[in-house]
């Protein structure tokens, strides 16, 4: 079945000597894990050394963006091709931040997914609603936009090396996390709009992670949801011991 997937978006912080030391308390920590996928995605300035420090170990790398053009005159953007020559296997593509601060739209978004398993990155794309969307009923709808926009034209084959994130945007660092039963039942129309735009097949082959204040004391309940096969963790990905923590989830308790 979906082998769980649990990521770290570090975004914006620690620089390279804190990095390694997380890289490699971590690596130390979660030698014995085995059964989770564990993701690291340090800023791009740090992809290196986080690199060196996990190389031999079970953790992976990923990026949190990247260009769609391999190379060029794009002043400040960095290129698939050059993720991959950090070592990075995965890339997070469409983050709400991206979306909100950068204007990253639909149509750019589809771009980078497609240039990113065109270079053999496996793409986390990130679809969610505002809280004011979901206030006015319309929470399935933008992650419906989200999710046929992102995808658009992207071929069943291809689509079985990309992971899905359902992060409400409100849950965001807030603190505020979904309910089990709401991410749930997110995670589950997402995996419906799949069904219908690939088939059943695939769709109970993707992973689908939530993100949004996930902590040690909430991973448990999460991971407890038939539908939810990881976590996408923002704020708590930046402490040793609360990441290893959610690594070692505990999906019965
Ligand atoms: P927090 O876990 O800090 O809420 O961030 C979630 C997130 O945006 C991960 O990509």
């Amino acid at each position: 079945m979906r082998k769980p997937i649990i990521a770290g978006n570090w975004k914006m912080n620690k620089i390279r000597p804190a990095a390694v030391e997380l890289a490699q308390g971590l690596v130390d920590r979660l030698k014995d894990v085995s059964g989770v996928e564990v993701v690291l995605c340090p800023p791009f300035t740090a992809l290196r050394e986080v690199a060196k420090s996990i190389e031999g170990s079970s953790l992976a790398l990923g990026a949190q963006n990247m260009y769609h053009q391999p190379s060029g005159a794009y002043t400040g953007e960095v290129s698939g091709p050059m993720l991959v020559d950090l070592g990075c296997k995965y890339v997070i593509i469409g983050h709400s931040e991206r979306r909100e601060y950068f204007k990253e739209d639909n149509a750019l978004i589809n771009l980078k997914v497609k240039a990113a398993l065109s270079y053999g990155l496996l793409p986390i794309l990130c679809v969610g609603e505002k809280l004011f969307e979901r206030e006015a009923g319309k929470a399935e709808e933008v992650v419906y936009d989200h999710l046929t926009g992102g995808l658009e034209g992207i071929a069943h084959e291809e689509m079985s090396r990309i992971v899905i994130a359902y992060e409400p945007v409100w849950a965001i660092g807030t603190g505020k996390t979904a309910t089990p039963e709401d991410a749930e039942a997110m995670h589950l129309f997402i995996r419906k709009t799949l069904t219908q735009m690939y088939d059943r097949e695939l769709a109970r082959g993707v992973r689908i992670q939530y993100g949004g204040s996930v902590k040690p004391g909430n991973i448990d309940v999460l991971m407890a949801e038939p539908d939810i096969d990881g976590a996408l963790v923002g704020g708590a990905s930046l402490d040793l011991n609360s990441f290893a923590r959610i690594v070692r989830f505990e999906a019965n308790s």
